[in-house]
C-alpha cells in the first residue's frame, strides 16, 4: 500500500471546503505505527472545527477527526508495544478523517476482541470524556440524581451507563420523543424530552439533581443550574445551540446567542452552595501521562461497546457530517472505509 485517503478542508469556515484527496505516504517514522483504518468516529467538534466556531482548530489546511480503529500495517524501529496485525483503537488531535494514520503508541489501545472496529471508533473521545466529567469533575456518588443532557447521543449514552454502573440515577434530557422511545427501550426509565420552556418543565415535576452534565448552553443550561440541589455541580463541555444549521455559520445569530450566554455570578454560587465546572478533552493530547491514567480508570469498569447509530461510507462523509449537525442522530456516527460499506 502505497497510497492513501484522506479528507481536507484548506481551511475553516465552510463546510463544502471539505474535499476527498489522494496522497503518498510518508515513511514511517521510527516512534510511530501505522494503522490501515477500518472506521472513524465523528464528533460534534468536527462540525465546529470545520465551521470555526471551535477556539483549537488549527490555521489554514487541516485533516478533521479525533479518533479512528484499524488494523497496524507496520511498526517504526523504536516501537515495541504493538505488532503487525493488531486491532488498535485511537486518539488524534485532528487528522482522523484518513485511510492511513501514522500515530504514536501511546495514542493506541488494543480493540476488545468483541468490538467491530465501528465500535472501536466510536469509544475514546465520547466516553473519555462522560468519565472525566461524571468522576473527575463531577465527582459523583453512588445514589445521586444526575442530569444528562442529549441523552441519546454519543457522550449522552456513554455518560447514561456510565452513572449507572456507578450506582447512581441518571435522568436523560433529549430533543425528541423519537429518541425518548430509544431510550426506553434500552432500559433508561427517567427520560424527558426537552420543552421551549425547560425551566416551567422542571419546575413542574418538581426535579432537582445533584449534578448536571451540560453541552447545550442558554437557557436549557440556565434552568439545569437552578435546579440543583445545593452541593450540586454544572459540568459544561459544549454548546450545541451554536450548531449552524448550514454549512457555514450564521455569524449574526452566533453573536446573539453569544451575547445572551449564561454568566455565573461566584458571589451567588457561593451563598447558594452551587458550583460551575467547564473542560475541553482535547488539551489532554499534550497530557500523555493524564490520557493513559484515565484510560486505566476505565477499563477498570468492564463496559458494553458503545452504540453505533449510523455507519457511513468513508465517501459519504458530508452525508454523516450533515445528519449529526442536524441533531437527529442517535448514538455515535461512524465512517467506514471498507468498499462494501452501505448507508444506515
Ligand atoms: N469539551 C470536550 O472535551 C468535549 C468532548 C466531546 C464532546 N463535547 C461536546 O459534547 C456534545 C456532545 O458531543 P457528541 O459528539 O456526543 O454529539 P451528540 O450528542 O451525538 O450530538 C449532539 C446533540 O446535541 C443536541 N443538540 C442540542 N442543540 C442542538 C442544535 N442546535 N443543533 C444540533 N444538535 C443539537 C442534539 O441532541 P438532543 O436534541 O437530543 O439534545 C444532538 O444530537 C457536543 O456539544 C460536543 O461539542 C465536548
Amino acid at each position: 500500500m502505497s497510497t492513501f485517503r484522506y479528507w481536507q478542508t484548506h481551511r475553516a469556515g465552510n463546510m463544502a471546503r471539505l474535499t476527498l484527496h489522494t496522497g503518498n505516504l510518508p515513511a514511517l517514522a521510527d516512534n510511530h505505527v501505522r494503522i490501515k483504518v477500518h472506521a472513524v468516529g465523528l464528533n460534534f467538534a468536527d462540525i465546529f472545527a470545520l465551521t470555526g466556531l471551535y477556539s483549537a482548530t488549527p490555521q489554514g489546511a487541516f485533516t478533521p477527526g479525533l479518533e479512528f480503529a484499524g488494523e497496524v500495517l507496520e511498526t517504526g524501529a523504536q516501537t515495541h508495544e504493538f505488532a503487525a496485525g493488531d486491532r488498535v483503537m485511537g486518539v488524534t488531535r485532528f487528522g482522523g478523517y484518513t485511510s492511513v494514520i501514522d500515530s504514536e503508541p501511546d495514542y493506541l489501545i488494543p480493540l476488545p476482541v468483541e468490538w467491530d472496529y465501528a465500535q472501536g471508533a466510536a469509544w475514546p473521545a465520547q466516553t473519555l470524556t462522560a468519565w472525566y466529567a461524571l468522576t473527575h469533575l463531577g465527582a459523583l456518588q453512588a445514589d445521586q440524581q444526575v442530569l444528562i443532557h442529549s441523552a441519546a447521543g454519543g457522550v449522552g449514552l456513554q455518560a447514561m451507563k456510565l452513572v449507572e454502573a456507578l450506582g447512581a440515577r441518571p435522568t436523560g434530557t433529549v430533543g425528541n420523543e423519537e429518541k425518548a422511545v430509544w431510550l426506553r427501550q434500552q432500559g433508561f426509565e427517567d427520560i424527558l424530552v426537552r420543552e421551549a420552556d425547560f425551566a416551567g418543565q422542571l419546575q413542574r415535576d418538581k426535579r432537582h439533581f445533584d449534578l448536571v452534565l451540560d453541552a447545550i448552553g442558554g437557557k436549557v443550561q440556565t434552568a439545569s443550574f437552578n435546579a440543583l440541589n445545593p452541593m450540586g455541580r454544572l459540568v459544561v463541555f459544549g454548546a450545541a445551540e451554536f450548531t449552524p444549521s448550514h454549512n457555514r455559520p450564521n455569524y449574526l445569530k452566533a453573536a446573539w446567542r453569544y451575547l445572551r450566554r449564561p454568566r455565573y455570578d461566584v458571589m451567588e454560587m457561593i451563598s447558594s452552595n452551587r458550583s460551575v465546572l467547564a473542560f475541553n478533552l482535547i488539551w489532554l493530547w499534550e497530557q500523555k501521562g493524564k490520557m493513559q491514567a484515565l484510560l486505566k480508570e476505565l477499563e477498570a469498569i468492564a463496559q458494553p461497546p458503545p452504540h453505533v447509530g449510523h455507519r457511513f461510507a468513508f465517501k459519504d462523509a458530508h452525508e454523516a457530517l450533515a445528519l449529526l449537525r442536524s441533531g437527529q442522530s442517535v448514538g455515535k456516527v461512524v465512517l467506514e472505509t471498507a468498499p462494501e460499506t452501505i448507508k444506515s
